[in-house]
Formats: C-alpha cells, sequence, structure tokens
C-alpha cells in the first residue's frame, strides 16, 4: 500500500513539474502585466501607423528600446482626449515632471548581455522576439527568451532577417516565387553576419 501511494506520488509530481515548464508562469509567454496607462500598439501602430521608433527613440543607437517619456505622448493627447480618465497618469507626470512607471513586459536575467542596435541593425526584425505587436491591445510577452531561443535563430539566422526597410515593418513577407533561405544568405553577406561559431560563443552573451 505505502509503494503505491508512493508511486502514485511520484506521478503527480512529475505531471505537476511538466506543467510547470510549460505554462507561462515559467516561461514568461503570454504574460501581460497591467500597466498603469491601458496604452494599446494595436491602436497606435495596427490603426494609426506609427512607427516603433517614433516612441521606442533609441532602439537603432542603443542596446535598450527605451519607453516614450510622456512628452511623446502629449504630441497627439495635449489635442486629443485632452480630459480622459485613462489618461491621468500621463498628465500627472508631465505636471509633476516625473516619469510614468510602466512595467516590465520582457526582463533577461542581469548575466545576459544583450543588444538592440546590434540586431535591428543588421536585418533583425523586431516581429522574431516580440511577435505581431501591432495586434495587441495590451503588451505582452510572445517568446520563451530562454537560451534555445536565442540559439535557435543564432544557429541559422537566414531565413528570419530582411531588408534594412522591413525591419519595424510587422507581417512582413519576401515577395511570392522567392527562395526565403536564398535571400537570407544575400542578406548575411550584406549584414557581414558573423559566424555561425561566433554566433554561439558562451561569451557573446555571458561575460
Ligand atoms: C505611440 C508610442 C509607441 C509606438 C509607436 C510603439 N510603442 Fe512599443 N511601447 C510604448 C509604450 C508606452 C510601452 C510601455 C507600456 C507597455 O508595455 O505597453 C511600450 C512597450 C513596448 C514593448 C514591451 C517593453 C517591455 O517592457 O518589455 C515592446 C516589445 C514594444 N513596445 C514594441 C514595439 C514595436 C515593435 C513597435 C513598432 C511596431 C512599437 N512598440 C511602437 C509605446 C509605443
Ligand atoms: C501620433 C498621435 C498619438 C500619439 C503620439 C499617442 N497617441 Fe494615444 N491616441 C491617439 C489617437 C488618435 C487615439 C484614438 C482616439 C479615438 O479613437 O477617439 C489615441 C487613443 C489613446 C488611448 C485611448 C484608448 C485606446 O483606444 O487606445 C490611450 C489610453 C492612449 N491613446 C495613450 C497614449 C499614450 C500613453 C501615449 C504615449 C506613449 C500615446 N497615446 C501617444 C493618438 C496618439
Ligand atoms: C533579437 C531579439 C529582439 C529584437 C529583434 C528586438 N527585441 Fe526588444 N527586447 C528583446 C529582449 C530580449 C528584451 C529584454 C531585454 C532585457 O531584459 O535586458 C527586449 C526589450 C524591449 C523593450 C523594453 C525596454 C528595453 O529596452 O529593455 C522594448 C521597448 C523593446 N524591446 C522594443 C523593441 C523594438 C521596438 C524592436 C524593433 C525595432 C525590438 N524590440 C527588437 C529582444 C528583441
Ligand atoms: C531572429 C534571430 C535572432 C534572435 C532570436 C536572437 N538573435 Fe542575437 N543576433 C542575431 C544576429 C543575426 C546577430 C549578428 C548581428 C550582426 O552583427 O550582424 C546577433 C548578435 C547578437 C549579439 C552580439 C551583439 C554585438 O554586440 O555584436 C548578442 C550579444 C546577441 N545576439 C544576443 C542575443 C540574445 C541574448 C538573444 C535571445 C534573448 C538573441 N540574441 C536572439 C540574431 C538573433
Ligand atoms: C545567443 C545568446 C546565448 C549564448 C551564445 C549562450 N547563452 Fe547561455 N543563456 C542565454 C540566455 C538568454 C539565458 C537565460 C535563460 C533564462 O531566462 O532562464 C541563458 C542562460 C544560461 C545558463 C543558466 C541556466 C539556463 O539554462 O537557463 C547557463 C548555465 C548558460 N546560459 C550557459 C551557457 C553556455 C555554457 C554557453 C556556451 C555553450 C551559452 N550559455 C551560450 C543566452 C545565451
Amino acid at each position: 500500500m505505502a509503494l503505491i501511494l508512493a508511486f502514485a506520488l511520484v506521478v503527480v509530481m512529475v505531471a505537476l513539474g511538466a506543467y510547470y515548464f510549460q505554462s507561462p508562469y515559467y516561461s514568461g509567454v503570454d504574460r501581460t502585466p497591467a500597466q498603469p496607462v491601458p496604452f494599446s500598439h494595436k491602436h497606435h501602430v495596427g490603426e494609426l501607423g506609427l512607427d516603433c521608433r517614433y516612441c521606442h527613440t533609441s532602439v537603432e543607437q542603443s542596446s535598450f528600446a527605451g519607453v516614450p517619456e510622456s512628452e511623446i505622448c502629449m504630441t497627439c493627447h495635449s489635442q486629443l482626449w485632452t480630459n480622459a480618465d485613462m489618461l491621468a497618469p500621463v498628465r500627472d507626470s508631465l505636471r509633476d515632471d516625473k516619469p510614468l512607471r510602466w512595467r516590465r513586459v520582457h526582463d533577461l536575467p542581469d548575466y545576459v548581455r544583450f543588444d538592440h542596435s546590434a540586431h535591428v541593425n543588421n536585418g533583425v526584425p523586431c516581429e522574431a522576439c516580440h511577435g505581431r505587436v501591432d495586434r495587441m491591445p495590451l503588451t505582452t510577452q510572445k517568446k520563451t527568451l530562454f537560451m534555445q531561443f536565442c540559439l535557435d535563430c543564432h544557429r541559422n539566422p537566414a531565413p528570419r532577417l530582411r531588408p534594412p526597410d522591413a525591419v519595424f515593418e510587422m507581417g512582413w513577407e519576401a515577395r511570392r516565387g522567392v527562395d526565403r533561405q536564398q535571400l537570407g544568405e544575400r542578406l548575411m553577406a550584406r549584414y557581414h553576419t558573423p559566424s555561425t561559431e561566433r554566433l554561439t560563443d558562451c561569451s557573446l552573451c555571458h561575460q
């Protein structure tokens, strides 16, 4: 009897463990933290057509994409929806000269090195790591950002690379009839993409 119980306990623990490691609690996928203002990329990017760089101004120059200051919101919202309760935290932040505290959606452990500019200036699109942001009413994490996720691309970046003008675009596809792998290899030559060896070297991402 004790043996059967012990066995049943092991089965339950394995099942729970498997569930945990696949669940969003562990992987972060579909994590959607509540924000001080319910900012919608679906509205501002998908419908109004704003470019990522309008708000994430440092994404091409630095390791950080950065989140916009309230001034940027106010270029429009000092004229539009000026009294909306929803936007009160933006107005307060400007009046009190205190930045809005947006909650992080993506957060790598500190022992990992990551650089936005190195990716977006070399043909790696926002969409590859953040998904269809233009369809998100609230910003959601779409990829695990685990080491395996990074390495899957670092081992074979060709099919994910895009021409420079398509890096910020959502839903871009190569013209019909174009061989994606071949196009990718031409792009790798153009961007001087480092070798697989270099891109999978531990010291690239860990000091
Ligand atoms: C009108 C301004 C605006 C534009 C345009 C914009 N964003 Fe954002 N973005 C924000 C704000 C504000 C936040 C912080 C609140 C949030 O996470 O929703 C944010 C957050 C994000 C985050 C999550 C950051 C984190 O904490 O991990 C990602 C990813 C992102 N934006 C990607 C994009 C991409 C890709 C584009 C272009 C397709 C884009 N954004 C265009 C304003 C903007
Ligand atoms: C280029 C102009 C522009 C900028 C910049 C802009 N917005 Fe908007 N925003 C709009 C428009 C247009 C609407 C839609 C109004 C409507 O549909 O009646 C809107 C709507 C909203 C809404 C209402 C809810 C919804 O449907 O999304 C919120 C909240 C909001 N914006 C927050 C922000 C924040 C926060 C920022 C800065 C990070 C920002 N906006 C920057 C133009 C802008
Ligand atoms: C190769 C993958 C990758 C690409 C491409 C990428 N991001 Fe990110 N992004 C990340 C990771 C990983 C983080 C979390 C970084 C951290 O925790 O240090 C992040 C964080 C962010 C943040 C939060 C603030 C910050 O800088 O940490 C914003 C905003 C953002 N990304 C926007 C963008 C936009 C806009 C683009 C395209 C112009 C883009 N990202 C392209 C992987 C990527
Ligand atoms: C969709 C493809 C793709 C994904 C996903 C991706 N990378 Fe990269 N990464 C690249 C490419 C391509 C380069 C080489 C860019 C160049 O120099 O041409 C690169 C370069 C780098 C570099 C070197 C930057 C420098 O300063 O030269 C680091 C560090 C890095 N990636 C970290 C990461 C981490 C960490 C992740 C996961 C969170 C990640 N990457 C996910 C494609 C990707
Ligand atoms: C392209 C970037 C990249 C490269 C190259 C890379 N790592 Fe990682 N590594 C990561 C990321 C991202 C994480 C964080 C995963 C998470 O969020 O738990 C990580 C986490 C780890 C961890 C913590 C445990 C774990 O698996 O989560 C260890 C140990 C590790 N890496 C060792 C290595 C070794 C050894 C190499 C070389 C063979 C290597 N890494 C190469 C990106 C990289």
